[in-house]
């Protein structure tokens, strides 16, 4: 089976967890990777000598033959960096958010479809033996009927300089979320602070409305004494924890639960009945999220299969931002998230349904 050559542009905080993936998978040759910082390319390929060519300009990779490349970069670059590679019939695997707008975000998907290259945007999460546990937990009804689901991500750090707390964020929450419920919220509506850079928001509190009301609560922080990676699903059985900051047990469901009773012998009260049992930690057997995710970025490549984590995926996230961004400058005010249009999302594998131009699917 021959290599699929590899290139990464963007090798700051991010990037290099990509070259090092793409070193070690057999399959792929990862020969090429570009920066504008020459000291972080000289580190790169110093530590990696496998590396071929290391340019400040990533259209020097469109001479080299590759099949492929990873984005890396700031956001505000990931359309137009994307919208090259793939004119220049390159598969693409794209950080999130996937870009900092829907149009971008129809326009990459239309791009990448006509000219039959694959755009996979790197919704992690998706990739995370945890996150699947906990949707097979979900989805075997052990939790019941889903009241609601809390996540936060908190920690001191990293500020970014131009894009709010949500954007950096909440891509993870919201893909994992959507795709735990096999579902799309219907509006959102978020408040946020600018503490520390008076443009740019690093707290923000988002609430997201599901269909059959089941609502949805992030709280995402760059400014919070304890890194925290929590979501917490609450059913009318029982509750579910995935901790992502946990070494061991990620995922703990709580037998725990509590009942509204109306008496019969003093009219209009209520009791209320709880229940507490044992907190089971299923076994999970880990693999590196983002190894998972370089494989079956290749797989896709080779088969020419849509990803898991295709740009529909993509916009659907970047959806949800862009109403949470609105709701931001509205104050609070719930914001309906832009349906999928149905001609979009012909031919996804995933599709489960389409109603009324929503897209309904996993
Ligand atoms: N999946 C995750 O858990 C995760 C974690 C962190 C960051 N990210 C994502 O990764 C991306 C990069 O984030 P980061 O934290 O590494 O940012 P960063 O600022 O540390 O790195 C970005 C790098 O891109 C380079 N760059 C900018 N424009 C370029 C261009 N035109 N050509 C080549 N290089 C260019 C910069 O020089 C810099 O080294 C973002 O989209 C971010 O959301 C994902």
């Amino acid at each position: 089976m021959r290599k699929l050559n590899v290139g990464a542009i963007g090798c700051g905080y991010w990037g290099p967890n990509f070259i090092r993936n793409f070193i070690e998978i057999p399959e792929a040759d990862l020969r090429a990777i570009a920066d504008l910082d020459q000291g972080q390319l000289d580190h790169l390929q110093t530590r990696y000598p496998s590396i071929e060519i290391a340019t400040k300009d990533y259209r020097d990779f469109f001479a080299l033959g590759l099949d492929a490349v990873v984005i890396s970069t700031p956001p505000e670059t990931h359309f137009s960096i994307a919208q090259e590679c793939l004119l220049h019939g390159l598969h693409v695997l794209v950080e999130k958010p996937l870009t900092i707008n829907s149009h971008q975000a129809r326009e990459l998907i239309t791009l990448a479809e006509k000219h039959d290259r694959v755009l996979m945007v790197g919704h992690l999460f998706e990739y995370n033996s945890s996150v699947h546990t906990l949707k097979k937990i979900i989805e075997s009804g052990e939790l019941g009927d889903i009241f609601y689901i809390d996540a936060v991500r908190a920690s001191l750090g990293l500020f970014h300089p131009t894009l709010n707390v949500i954007w950096d964020l909440a891509p993870h929450d919201i893909s994992i979320l959507n795709y735990l419920l096999g579902d799309v919220p219907l509006n959102v509506s978020a408040r946020g602070s600018a503490c520390v850079h008076r443009a740019v928001e690093d707290v923000a509190y988002v609430t997201l409305m599901y269909p059959n009301n089941l609502l949805a609560h992030l709280r995402l922080s760059w400014l919070d004494p304890h890194k925290t990676r929590r979501i917490t699903v609450v059913g009318n059985k029982k509750m579910a924890v995935f901790d992502d900051v946990e070494s061991l047990e990620k995922v703990r469901v709580y037998n725990k639960g509590v009942k509204a009773i109306r008496r019969t012998d003093t009219y209009g009260e209520f009791q209320f009945a709880y229940h507490y049992g044992d907190v089971v930690s299923p076994y999970i057997h880990f693999e590196e999220p983002l190894h998972s995710e370089c494989l079956h970025f290749l797989e896709c490549v080779r088969q020419r299969k849509k990803p898991l984590t295709d740009g529909y995926n993509g916009l659907r996230v970047v959806n949800v931002i862009e109403a949470a961004q609105r709701s931001l400058k509205n104050g609070g005010r719930a914001v309906p998230i832009e349906p999928t249009p149905v001609h979009m999302l012909n031919g996804h594998p995933s599709s489960k349904a389409v109603t009324n131009g929503i897209y309904i699917g996993g």
